[in-house]
């Protein structure tokens, strides 16, 4: 059997200010008509995936997630809900051992919920792949060839091919977020391949490996599994025994770390939504490379993206620009400096 886990706790500042804090970017619809959250989700039941999915987020959004599964008309999900961040490695070791009750041996599909996937037949071919090596106790992430030197995500150097597989690959050395030097080396070597963020394993194979490198998180969120607490159909983990779990992500917890990793080079187009600029290239554009979401109207402008939800933006004679207008506020931005905007926001916060 193989379990979809949705991972679901990005808070997502970069998109601000549509992505908020206690509205993050996986529940708001910037590109199609559902959220990133929605099609995650819907995603496994295209490839025919038949296990309900289990979803793991911060316990402030449970009525949004409840009520967007609804919407898509997901009914049965297990719904793990954390009562304080710990990142990636708890997050998904509470999935583990909520699996592992049932059944350690199932095979979990570990996803983030705000990355864009296309073409589903070759995700699907890559799926299988990497099911195949999960049975064989392996713990295989999917790569995706570097189209630039980018330092947010983690680069896996491909290794020998496994025994009797066709297309996966030992991974002979991960390494997450390097500086901009060594990716840039990466990427013209041509060995190394993104770390796309879904993982495929058996819960049993994820546990041990967390043990063996953060015998901490899996003590404390085994612990925060045993005592959970069910409350209208959520599954709420222990405040006490979880909040001890270092806040480790799952690249540096296990996958930099164990000898049990693997790599399905894969064809599918990827892309994380993490910024206003990968928002703008994933969105339909006009003859001048502009594109706009919401009331907006535009005049001369060039290579912008323009999102406004409620009052008109008027944009004219302008360049490389995203420009975002909510109800309470607005932010504009070089299109080459999105990824600056988290800085912007974090001070903000200390000061505003
Ligand atoms: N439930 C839950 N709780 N989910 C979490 C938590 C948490 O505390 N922290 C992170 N996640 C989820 C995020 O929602 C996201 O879906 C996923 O785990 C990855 O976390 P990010 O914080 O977005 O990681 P990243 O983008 O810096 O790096 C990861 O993704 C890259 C690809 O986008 C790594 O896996 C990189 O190696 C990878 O290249
Ligand atoms: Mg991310």
């Amino acid at each position: 059997m193989i379990v979809p886990v949705v991972l679901s706790g990005g808070s997502g500042t970069r998109l601000w200010p549509v992505s908020r804090k206690s509205y993050p970017k996986q529940f708001c619809a910037l590109l199609g008509k559902d959220t990133p959250f929605q099609e995650t989700v819907q995603r496994t039941k295209t490839l025919g995936l038949e296990a309900e999915p289990i979803v793991v987020g911060n316990r402030e959004h449970r009525f949004i997630m409840a009520e967007q599964l609804r919407q898509v008309g997901i009914e049965a999900a297990s719904i793990i809900l954390e009562p304080v961040a710990r990142n990636s490695a708890a997050a998904m070791a509470a999935a583990a051992f909520w699996q592992a009750r049932y059944d350690e041996e199932a095979i979990l599909w570990f996803m983030p919920a705000d990355a864009a996937i296309e073409n589903h037949a070759a995700l699907k071919e890559a799926l299988d792949q990497a099911c195949e090596a999960a049975r064989q106790d392996y713990i295989v992430t999917f790569g995706i060839r570097p189209t630039r030197a980018e330092t947010g995500y983690g680069y896996i150097q491909q290794g020998r091919l496994l025994e009797g597989q066709e297309n996966t690959y030992h991974i002979a050395r991960f390494l997450e977020k390097p500086d901009a030097e060594r990716a840039a080396q990466f990427v013209q070597d041509g060995q190394h391949l993104w770390n796309s963020g879904m993982f495929v394993a058996r819960a049993r194979v994820f546990l041990e490996e967390l043990k063996k490198y953060e015998p901490t998180i899996h003590e404390a969120v085994s612990r925060a599994v045993q005592k959970t607490d069910c409350d209208l159909g959520f599954v709420q983990l222990d405040g006490d025994a979880f909040s001890r779990a270092p806040s480790i992500s799952v690249d540096y917890a296990v996958a930099e770390r164990t000898d049990r990793a693997a790599v399905v080079p894969s064809g599918f187009s990827w892309m994380d939504v993490g910024s206003w600029d990968a928002v703008w290239e994933l969105t339909p554009k006009d003859e001048n490379g502009n594109a706009v979401r919401g009331n907006v109207f535009l005049d001369r402008a060039r290579n912008c993206y323009v999102n406004s939800d409620g009052v008109v933006a008027t944009v004219t004679g302008v360049e490389d620009l995203i420009i975002i207008v909510t109800g309470d506020a607005v932010m504009v931005s070089h299109r080459e400096q999105a990824q600056d905007i988290r800085h912007m926001v974090s001070r903000l916060r200390d000061e505003g």
